[in-house]
């Protein structure tokens, strides 16, 4: 079994039962983390043990990126400064119809590639072709919570349902738990209720939770309140959805009613506040869905809305969005923003022994450089991960006991080669899109 100890560290493990940062030793052996001394140097290593050294380094949780769709980094700068329904209608269907199973795989390894770079050890995916993705996260060592995107308006959806069932037993549960498997309806107004009843006889046959977009837009809310007489969140609970384990993305416009029902029914959010602020939808209420005790985690959204899965950044505006919205600057403190991008969104992707760091809990997590110019003095690690730090700044990222990034170079991946390849295939869409006009 291998073990690494990292010494002399500055650990920030976003555990309520200890102290919010300490210098210290932590010890991985295998998959877990053996032992965490609040002390440096006391722990001896023996002789197969291997030292990472840990004097300039901030050791945090690996970030847990609660919603995405990673192969949409082939999009990026694609189709930028438009409104949602404009953007998906006129520039990201028509592409996404060009997609094959080789573009998904180049574009999920090179969404993952960043995602690990910039400290993330867990990503969510909802797309097509997810044998492909799921393929590129074992490949890369990175956790995954997976789901294949379903639409259902028209006959040919059912096909999405049988698809979920056997990608569910193909996949769930691989890679000793790396590799997780949920239910994916895009969104009450892409699945009519005819359709999500099936939805929901799947999650209670298959045991799996639901992912969905939920009230990201004003527009899809007032059309829901316009067809159905009841705002999405009440339409999914007036069905019975909730009665699943949800995890739902966005929730910018809420009504006050439906903080209850959130409430009540104990949905996971995921808040995008990069994506929701690019597509103009609005500013997400994390501060009041917190307060009302909802869960919240945190995500990136594809990369044709945000353009980057920077989960540090995301922490940073999560903060920043709500304090400048509400003009009270105490709201989202560092240490909120951080359990979000973290500890939050590992229980509300149902992932028990990840999202901070404690003795006997898988070993994912990150080391951050921290001697460059913008993180001296350190009065505060936790204000430095989330107000100064860089994606950049992150050197080594570990996920179940397997380095993935050390002295920030990949170790599981050929960084070169997924670039020149997504480059190929990006440029293959865009002749695509050239044809088709
Ligand atoms: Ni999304």
């Amino acid at each position: 079994m291998k073990k690494y100890l990292i010494n002399n560290a500055m650990i920030v493990p976003v555990d309520d039962e200890r102290s919010p940062y300490f210098k210290g030793d932590l010890l991985v052996e295998g998959e877990r983390i053996e032992k965490i001394v609040e002390r440096p140097g006391v722990i001896e290593p023996d002789s197969d043990t291997e030292i990472i050294v840990g004097e300039n380094l901030i050791v945090m949780p690996g970030l847990v990126n609660g919603h995405g769709h990673t192969a949409m980094t082939l999009f990026r700068s694609y189709a930028d400064d438009m409104p949602l329904q404009e953007w998906l209608e006129e520039k990201i269907w028509p592409i996404e119809e060009l997609l094959s199973a080789d573009d998904i795989y180049w574009g999920t390894l090179l969404g993952i590639a960043e995602m690990i770079k910039g400290g993330t050890t867990t990503f969510t995916d909802m797309y097509f072709f997810m044998d492909q993705v799921a393929k590129a996260a074992v490949e890369s060592g990175m956790k995954a919570v997976l789901s294949r995107g379903l639409v259902g308006l028209t006959d040919e959806d059912e096909k999405g349902l049988q698809e979920t069932e056997e990608f569910i037993n193909r996949w769930h549960g691989e890679e000793r738990g790396r590799i997780n498997v949920t239910i994916g309806p895009h969104a009450p107004y892409t699945c009519p209720p005819e359709y999500l009843k099936k939805v929901m006889a799947l999650a209670e046959k298959t045991g799996r939770p639901l992912q969905i977009h939920l009230s990201e837009t004003r527009k899809e809310v007032e059309d829901s309140l316009r067809q159905w007489g009841f705002s999405p969140p009440e339409q999914l609970y007036n069905m019975g959805f909730f009665d699943y384990p949800v995890i739902a993305a966005h929730c910018v416009h809420l009504m006050e009613r439906d903080f209850y029902l959130l409430q009540e029914k104990n949905v996971g959010v995921i808040h995008n506040p990069g994506s929701n602020l690019k597509l103009g939808s609005g500013i997400a209420s994390a501060a009041g869905m917190l307060k009302e005790g909802i869960r919240v985690g945190l995500g990136t959204d594809g990369a044709a809305s945000n353009n980057n899965l920077d989960m540090i950044e995301e922490m940073r505006l999560a903060a920043l969005i709500s304090k400048g919205a509400s003009e009270d600057p105490t709201l989202i403190d560092a240490a909120a923003a951080m359990k979000m991008a973290t500890v939050n969104g590992a229980e509300i992707l149902g992932l028990s022994e990840t999202g901070s760091l404690r003795e006997g809990y898988k070993a994912d997590l990150v080391g951050l450089r921290c001697d460059r110019p913008h993180l001296i003095p350190m009065h505060d690690p936790v204000a430095h991960l989330v107000y100064a730090a860089q994606a950049a700044d992150v050197e080594l990222v570990i996920v179940d006991g397997q380095i993935l990034l050390e002295k920030g170079e990949l170790k599981t991946l050929d960084e070169e080669k997924i670039k020149a390849e997504a480059e190929k295939c990006a440029f293959r869409l865009r002749e695509g899109i050239k044809k088709k006009r």
